[in-house]
Parts: structure tokens; sequence; C-alpha cells
């Protein structure tokens, strides 16, 4: 087996990816992980000025610089190459495109980036020896859930748009490694990551942002803002979709346990983790909550329902609690909401967008 000190963070400088580097480094000396990082991205979503903004609090706790690799996952020789100079042991794999409404407008281009991507990474790891992987999959693969109690890592697989279904590809190729060449995973499937660190340096900075959380931070934010709500004939308490919004430094630190259980060499084959908190939320009480956070009014229209989207995703996070010990504690639905606003009002600044700052 490598002693590589090396791990690889694909999509480190996207939203989730930036906020396990930064939880890393802060539990870096309770875990005692012991590796150096190093970000693959191709900034297609992720921003430089993320890894930039990580790096100062990354060498003060940690001591060593983040090193960073732009590249894309596509490019099979150019990932090969970078597999071939640090031979890293581990990967943790964040990268790939995460828009649902966007997968059902571009389904291709889903299946050759995120699937193909992902493929090729796999590869490479088979021909350097590298036998861990921690890989970010979504709720999006249950599609359609139609039980009243919280989804379990059991439930039927049957994704409602290219996005769900280009993830559940991966982990089959993920399954199908572990059969063929021995690679220990582990699959988390998040419900929806929201919110931001506490530091309020990094969060949520898509282009374009689709999301719900941010759009209704922005929409208080902005008196000629409008927000558009997405179907409100859904089987839920007041007929707009139910989701399950996880913090996510809380997504973060699942990752953390799952990169310290494969170190310890506790994963015999392939483990899948669903991350949620078992409470849902309808867009409506999403929108509620910013009011009452922000202090601000929030003019809402009504719109038909998105293409792709579930009525319900609400976790059983039981497996990934009595296995991994993991517990969300940032993830009341008015923490994420606060982190969100003190993260927008940053990424105006990043933007350009506020005057006079
Ligand atoms: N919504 C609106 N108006 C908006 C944006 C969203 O009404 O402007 C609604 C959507 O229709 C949906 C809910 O808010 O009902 C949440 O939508 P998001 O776009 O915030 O999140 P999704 O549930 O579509 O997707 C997210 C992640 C996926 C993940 C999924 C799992 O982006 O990666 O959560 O639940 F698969």
């Amino acid at each position: 087996m490598s002693s590589s000190p090396y791990i690889f963070i694909t999509g480190g400088a996207g939203y989730i990816g930036s906020h396990f580097i930064e939880h890393w480094a802060r539990t870096i000396r309770e875990h005692g992980l012991p590796h150096r990082v190093v970000v693959l991205d191709n900034l297609s979503n992720g921003h430089f000025q993320i890894i930039e903004s990580l790096d100062a609090e990354f060498q003060r706790q940690y001591v060593e610089a983040i090193i960073f690799e732009k590249v894309d996952l596509c490019e099979f020789e150019a990932v090969e190459a970078l597999f071939q100079k640090y031979k890293p042991e581990l990967v943790v794999h964040f990268a790939g495109k995460i828009s649902v409404a966007e997968s059902v407008e571009k389904p291709e281009f889903y299946y050759k980036n995120n699937v193909d991507g992902s493929e090729n990474l796999l590869l490479a790891m088979r021909e350097t020896d590298c036998r861990k992987i921690v890989f970010s999959s979504t709720a999006a693969v249950y599609g359609n859930y139609e039980g009243d109690a919280p989804i379990e890592e059991g439930t039927v697989l049957a994704p409602l748009n290219p996005y769900g279904i280009s993830k559940l590809r991966i982990e089959q190729s993920i399954q199908l490694a572990s059969e063929e060449w021995g690679l220990q995973g582990i699959i988390f499937r998040y419900f929806n990551a929201a919110g931001a660190s506490v530091t309020g340096q990094i969060g949520e900075w898509h282009e374009p942002e689709t999301h719900l959380i941010p759009l209704v931070i922005e929409s208080a934010m902005n008196p000629s803002g409008e927000l558009k709500v997405f179907g409100r004939d859904y089987p839920t308490r007041d007929g707009t979709c139910v989701r399950d919004y996880i913090h996510v430094t809380d997504l973060a630190q699942a990752h953390i346990l799952g990169v310290s259980r494969l170190n310890k060499n506790e994963v015999n084959g392939v483990e899948v983790y669903n991350l949620g908190t078992e409470q849902g939320t309808t867009v409506l009480e999403v929108i509620e909550a910013v009011k009452m956070v922000t202090k601000k009014s929030i003019q809402v229209k009504e719109f038909p329902r998105r293409p792709g989207d579930a009525a319900m995703l609400v976790a059983s996070s039981f497996h990934a609690k009595q296995v991994l010990g993991w517990e969300p504690v940032h993830s009341k639905i008015e923490t994420i909401l606060r982190t969100a606003e003190v993260w927008h009002h940053r990424l105006q600044d990043l933007k350009g967008k506020r005057p006079g700052l």
C-alpha cells in the first residue's frame, strides 16, 4: 500500500469542497490526519478567491500551504500526470456539475462532465494503486420517494433527472471498482447542502445561482427582487417542495470521519451514508424563516413546477450516526440562514457589487 503524504480533493475550490478543506485544517490536531492537500479543480464552478481565502487559515492551522492544480477531470492525460506526480493515498471527490435544472436542459453535458470525469479519475487511481475514495453523491438518486418516513440508504434508486442519474452511475462505477480491483469507498448522499462557514470567509458561490436559500436571501436584500416559487400543487403540507437542509460544515465533518475511517482501514468494499437532518422544510417555510432572520420582506411569485423536482426529500441519517458517530450540530434552519446571510454580504464584496467596501 502507498504511504504517500498526499490527499487529492477534486472540486476543492467549490462550495462543499472548500468547507471540507477549512474544516480539515481546523480539526487536524484532533484527528491527526497526516496528509498534504492537493486541490484539483477546473474552476468552472469553483473560484480561486475561495482557495486564497482558505490558504491563510490553512497555513495558520496546518503549516503547509494548499497545493492547487488547475485541471479538468475530462482530460485524462492531465489527470493521470497528476496522479503520477503525487501518488496520492486517498481522493475526496467533490467535483461535478450540480444543478438539477441545468441537467434537465443539458443531459449529455452532465453525463460527460460528471460520469466521464469520474471514470478518468478512477482509472488514474487504479493505475497508481490509489485505493481509497470518498465520493459526493446526492439525494437526487432516490427520485420521487413516496413513503412518509425519512429515506434510508436501501430505498429504491430511481433518479428523476440527469444530474441524479449521473451521480448514480458514478456510484455504480465505484462499486464495480471495489469488486474488480479492491477500491475502498465511502459514498455520501447529501440532502440539501446549505449555509456557510462561521468565519464568513467562504460560502456558496454559483454562477448563476439556482439554489433556494441564496436566492431567497438575495431577494430579501434586494427590494426590487422577486423570488420564484416553483410549484404550489405538490402533495405536501403547503403545496411546495419539502427538502432536508443540512449545514455545509456538518457535511464537512462527515467527510473528516469518512477519511479517518478509510485511513484506519475500517472500510471493506463500499459504504453508503445519507447525510441529512431528518427534518423537512417547505419552500414557503424557508421564505418565512428568511424574513424572520433578515427582518426584511420578500416578494414572491408563483411559477409552475420545475422539471425534475421531487416533492419531498428527507433523510434518515441513522446509519451515519451509528457507524461514523456523525451528528449534525449546525443545521438548525436559523443557523443555516444566519451564516448564509453573512456570506451573502461577503460575496457581494468579492463580486465588487457593494460600492465603498
Ligand atoms: N426553488 C424555488 N425557487 C427557486 C429555487 C428553488 O421554488 O428560485 C425550489 C425548488 O423547486 C425545490 C426547492 O426550492 O423545490 C429546492 O431547490 P434547490 O434548487 O435549492 O435544490 P434541489 O433540491 O433542486 O437540489 C439540491 C442540490 C442537489 C441535490 C438535491 C437533493 O442542488 O445537488 O438538493 O435534495 F441533489
